[in-house]
């Protein structure tokens, strides 16, 4: 693997294509929206400086990332020499699987073909292509700059070859890769999502306070920041829908939404982004 080409130059396209070019990979990004590519390079290029003046890299490492990096407006021409291909477009199944019919077309016979998809089906995307034993998931986390964990998401179409091809480019860029069977929210988002909910029906019932809550896990296992505290800065709507889709897929009664988070979510209080949530977020207060 030499060459990766991302696709999509969004929050997650961007930081990706940045930890492409900075772990050594000749790296081509693409969008459908024109404008949203030198966007993106100039966040990389800030995060890089960033990189630099905190003494986390070197202005050599920095200036080499961006050198190895270009854009496209092309899809055809940026994805047709690329050893794997990392799609991070909008979240919607038919935009998917067209968008790798089409890349399938373009690439080269052994491209393997990646989806940042954070809830989608990867088997329903791999059936788009004529060759789904070449496609898995590979989920980023936000920002991916400093997020280590990369889930490789499997379906039992997938050659284990192309699995352990994809697992080698996660370590060469710094992460901490690991395997999940094809399931609904994989392993982060149905974990994470589980103990969000119980921490919500534990507020409900009074157990403790949202603080005392986050508290237990945040001090007694050493959770960085307790399950509200993220509902709050994820978006309740987003916990809303998330448990939702886990609750009619799984049939598990602890994915039903608590009452509590439907009603946050009624009245607007959405965590950070409103402002309210489990917590208060008065406007200037960084997360
Ligand atoms: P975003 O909205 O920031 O960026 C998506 C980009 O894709 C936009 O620049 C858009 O112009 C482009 N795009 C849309 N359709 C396209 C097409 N057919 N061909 C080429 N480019 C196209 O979205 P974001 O947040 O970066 O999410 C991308 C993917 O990553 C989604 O599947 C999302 O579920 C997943 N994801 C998002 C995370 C997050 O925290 N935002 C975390 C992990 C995964």
């Amino acid at each position: 693997m030499k060459r990766i080409a991302v696709i999509g130059a969004g929050t997650m396209g961007h930081g990706i294509a940045q930890v492409a070019a900075l772990a050594g990979f000749t790296t081509t990004l693409t969008d459908a929206e024109p404008a949203s590519l030198p966007r993106a390079v100039e966040r990389i290029k800030v995060n890089l400086a960033g990189g630099v003046s905190r003494g986390k890299l070197s202005r050599d490492a920095a200036d080499a990332a961006l050198e190895r990096l270009s854009t496209s407006t092309n899809l055809a021409e940026a994805v047709q020499k690329a050893d794997l291909i990392v799609e991070a477009i909008v979240e919607d199944l038919g935009a998917k699987q067209s968008l790798f019919a089409a890349v399938e077309n373009a690439a080269g016979a052994s491209a393997v073909l990646a989806t940042n998809t954070s809830s989608l089906s990867i088997a329903a995307i791999a059936q788009a292509t004529d060759h789904p034993e070449r496609v898995l998931g590979m989920h980023f986390f936000n920002p991916v700059h400093i997020m280590k964990l990369v889930e490789l998401v499997t379906h039992d179409g997938v050659d284990a070859a192309v699995v352990e091809r994809v697992r080698d480019v996660a370590v060469r860029m710094g992460k901490e890769p690991i395997i999940v069977k094809n399931s609904p929210g994989f392993a982060s988002s149905r974990l994470g999502i589980a103990l969000g909910l119980e921490a919500m029906r534990m507020v409900e019932e009074g157990v403790a306070t949202p603080e005392d809550i986050d508290k237990a896990l945040e001090l007694g296992y050493g959770h960085p920041m307790g399950p509200l505290r993220v509902s709050d800065l994820v978006g309740l709507d987003v916990r809303l829908s998330i448990a939702e889709y886990l609750h009619a897929e799984l049939g598990a009664p602890h994915f039903a939404p608590p009452d509590i988070l439907r009603r946050l979510v009624r009245d607007n209080h959405l965590g950070k982004k409103t402002g309210r949530g489990f917590y208060e977020w008065p406007k200037n207060v960084s997360s």
